[in-house]
């Protein structure tokens, strides 16, 4: 680990996080059966902008929900979780979601963690030069591989903050895994609040994953571009059709890029086979109740204290305490 702070006001640690290969992965997924490429790869400039236009649409409801819930009931989470933590945010992206909570929360550090070391860094600098008071400790780590414990005291009370429902593109045994680490992270007496999107009308859902707009259909298909342009494949866009419902035994949202005809595409050095209708599967967003969550966080060694919804019961945010004893 490299500790590197020259010309910064925040603290950084480079633990040198394997990164993907996206050649392997997708040509490893195109190959299988059902075709499945990870949805971690959507995140490039392109994808990550899009994503945000997603947050801004009117169908899709859980980012602004979520900090509506949290901004309504900022002095009782602060109350219960009490001041003066350190905040770990595993996956912090821009850190934006954190401001809401920072004056109420008045941590004693704040810990962002991404995988992405230079968009990491530029956020740390620019919370840190927001709030001039707070003590940043940036890692670059990847969260999803057992976690190395970034720079953090024993002693001090941690809460792990992690917003928008990334735990639901986990598949339930993974977010278990997950849950677990994060629960070692906090330690005894550490707590974690975490965003959930909540189980409902099945439309409701399905909108959210189908606006009007496109744009959902612009951010799926843009992983195609994305192999076209990265790993000189030859996908014709106008030949795959974004497609996302809701699976409701297994309560979540698949999201898909169907092929509309029986086509060979070709992705560096392999020719890919696609029968006409055959779809790469590309996104799970699982949905809870809130006692299907505080069953799964509750396996991983949390204790629910309190939730929050907002009136229509769209969005949960939970948090949990690892037991003292
Ligand atoms: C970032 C995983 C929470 O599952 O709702 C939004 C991603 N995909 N629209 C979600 C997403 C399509 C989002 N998460």
């Amino acid at each position: 680990m490299a500790k590197s702070s020259a010309n910064l006001d925040i603290q950084f640690y480079d633990y040198h996080p394997e990164q993907s290969d996206f050649y392997s992965e997708v040509v490893v997924g195109l190959q299988a059966t059902p075709k499945v490429i990870p949805p971690k790869f959507f995140y490039d400039e392109v994808g990550s902008q899009l994503f945000e236009q997603i947050c801004q649409l009117p169908e899709y409801y859980p980012t602004r929900t979520e900090q509506q819930i949290l901004a309504s009931n900022a002095g009782e989470i602060a109350n219960i979780i009490g001041t003066h933590s350190y905040i770990l945010e595993p996956g912090c992206g821009s850190c934006e979601k954190i401001k809401n909570l920072i004056d109420t929360l008045r941590p004693k550090a704040y810990v962002p963690m991404d995988i992405s070391k230079d968009f990491l860094q530029k956020s740390a600098q620019a919370i840190s030069d927001e709030y001039p008071w707070l003590d940043v400790h940036a890692a670059c780590v990847d969260f999803t591989a057992p976690m190395q414990l970034p720079f953090c005291p024993d002693n001090e009370h941690k809460l792990a903050f992690f917003p928008g429902s990334s735990i639901g593109n986990f598949e339930p045994k993974h977010a278990k895994q997950f849950l677990r680490q994060v629960a070692d992270m906090v330690g005894k007496g550490g707590g974690m609040l975490i965003g959930v999107d909540l189980k409902k009308e099945e439309q409701l859902l399905r909108d959210a994953y189908n606006d009007d707009a496109g744009v959902t259909a612009e951010f799926n298909l843009n992983l195609l571009t994305r192999i076209n342009d990265e790993l000189d494949a030859n996908f014709d866009l106008e030949h795959f059709d974004h497609h996302a419902f809701y699976n409701a035994d297994i309560g979540r949202i698949e999201m898909h890029l169907v092929s509309q005809k029986s086509q060979k595409i070709k992705v560096g050095d392999q020719l890919i086979d696609f029968t006409e209708g055959e779809s790469i599967h590309t996104e799970n967003s699982y949905k809870y109740t809130i006692k299907e969550f505080q069953q799964l966080a509750s396996n991983a060694g949390f204790i629910p204290v309190d939730v929050w919804t907002d009136e229509q019961e769209l969005f949960s945010v939970h948090y949990f305490e690892v037991p003292n004893g």
